[in-house]
């Protein structure tokens, strides 16, 4: 039987990227990518187990699945990532629904253990390394457009925010050899791609020791910026409390770094940060903010914020809308909490703001940050903008979509344009979503 392999991920975009270094271990072992799932031999699902609501819909899919296996006596299906450490006993035992279980640090050992599953026994390896990093391993690039990428930079986070689940099911941080990022980087320039994003939960932690000589994450980011002017460096995810001014001068000092920054707030409130274990307080958060648009004029930041933390009253409530609307984000993910078995919360705190109250003020959240990201795109018309072309826009071949350097979509009629070029458009109006303009006469 062909050695077909389907992957299908969930969660953050360090899975989009480990689920790119399976299919390179996998393809290396004869398997070939497929996007059709009825033809797959071998179907990986890549879980995610950050909310309940996460790991809910990737039991649907698991059950969902079972049919296929009853069709196809041969198939194997396996579950990898983030909920392999937590679950895979329930996975294994009780349901029936996998035949491997393999957690982000033993992607090396799926080979075999797909030879296991092949002979007939449940094959499990959820091991987490101090060392793994994939570094010597060239993803195979799936489902992009060929213009932007990921590049993974570290593994791991060692930062036991109270209401996280990923230092348990990731590991401990460790950092990749900064030559083997290089390395990915330039691979990517030369078969055409133009921007690329580095990934690590806390990549203002990022440390390489060698002989003594140390590189911290400005000047890894620094070099990967000097691989080609014409490559937008992007990345994710800054700590509020270790974001350096540092870095921030190293982005100003590079056209190429892209003028969008991720700083997760979190919560407005100190007090609910502190009980988060967040390791700031709202204005040492302001002051982060501030110095950003000091050294950084135009940059775009955007936040992650978690109503109905353990305690929250309305007073913390009203400190996140009020931080929201100081900080004037360009664009937020929100979400309401979700409480993680074995976290510090789970164990110390407890899950007290009633569901109906956790939602009433995530909507009263997310309909203060539309108006925020509306008033951030609004105040984008009239002004010309740099923009890197990702493709055909969703709603016409006529028009193309790209990203400015502030992350903000931008549709325009393609006259002689096309993908991985850069393109100055004069911005004339906005939907919800997207800028919409024409190609700006130079
Ligand atoms: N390392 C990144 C984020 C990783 S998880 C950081 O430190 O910011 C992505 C986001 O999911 C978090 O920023 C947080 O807002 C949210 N999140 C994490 N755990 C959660 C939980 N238990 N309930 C609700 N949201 C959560
Ligand atoms: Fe989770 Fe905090 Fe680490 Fe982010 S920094 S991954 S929120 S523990
Ligand atoms: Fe990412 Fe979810 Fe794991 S957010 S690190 S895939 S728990």
């Amino acid at each position: 039987m062909a050695k077909n392999l389907y992957i299908e991920t969930y969660g953050c975009q360090m899975n989009v990227a480990d689920s790119e270094v399976v299919a390179s271990v996998l393809t290396d072992k004869g398997f070939k990518v497929t996007n059709d799932i009825n033809t797959a031999s071998l179907i990986l699902i890549n879980t995610c187990s950050i909310r309940e609501n996460a790991e809910k819909r990737i039991w649907n899919r698991l059950k969902a699945i079972r049919h296929l296996k009853k069709k196809n006596k041969g198939l194997i299906v396996g579950l990898i990532g983030c909920m392999a450490e937590r679950l895979r006993e329930e996975v294994l035992e009780k349901e029936q629904l996998v035949d491997i279980v393999v957690g982000p640090d033993a992607y090396r050992e799926l080979p075999l253990l797909i030879d296991e599953a092949e002979s007939g026994h449940k094959a499990v390896n959820v091991l987490l390394s101090r060392e793994e990093t994939y570094a010597d391993i060239s993803p195979v690039r799936m489902d992009q457009n060929g213009v932007s990428s990921f590049v993974s930079i570290m593994r791991g986070c060692n930062n036991m925010c109270a209401y996280c689940v990923v230092p348990y099911v990731r590991g401990a941080e460790r950092s990749r050899e900064p030559e083997s990022v290089l390395r990915e980087v330039r691979q990517l320039f030369e078969s055409g791609y133009r921007e690329v994003t580095l990934l690590g939960q806390n990549v203002d932690s990022y440390r390489w020791e060698n002989n003594g000589s140390l590189i911290d994450f400005p000047q890894l980011l620094e070099r990967v910026a000097q691989v080609n002017p014409l490559m937008r460096v992007r990345f994710s995810t800054s700590h509020p409390k270790d974001i350096s001014d540092d870095l921030l001068m190293t982005i100003s000092r590079h056209e190429n770094i892209c003028r969008h920054i991720h700083l997760p707030a979190q919560s407005g409130s100190t007090r609910i940060l502190k009980l988060m274990n967040r390791e700031y307080t709202r204005e040492w958060y302001m002051d982060r903010i501030n110095t950003i648009r000091n050294i950084i004029p135009g940059c775009a930041v955007s936040t992650d914020m978690i109503s109905g933390f353990c305690t929250e009253t309305d007073e913390d409530h009203q400190a996140s809308l009020s931080l929201m609307e100081w900080a004037g984000f360009d664009f937020a993910y929100m979400f309401k909490y979700s409480e993680r078995p074995g976290t510090k919360a789970a164990k110390k705190l407890k899950d007290d703001v009633p569901d109906d109250v956790k939602t009433a003020r995530l909507n009263e959240v997310i309909s203060l940050q539309n108006r925020l990201s509306g008033k951030s795109k609004r105040n984008d018309i009239g002004k010309v903008f740099e923009v890197l072309v990702e493709g055909f826009s969703k709603r016409s071949g006529d028009f193309l979509s790209g990203r400015t350097s502030q992350n903000k979509i931008v549709v325009f009629p393609k006259e002689n344009k096309r993908k991985g070029d850069y393109v100055k458009v004069f911005i004339e109006r906005c939907t919800s979503a997207t800028l919409i303009g024409t190609i700006a006469a130079y």
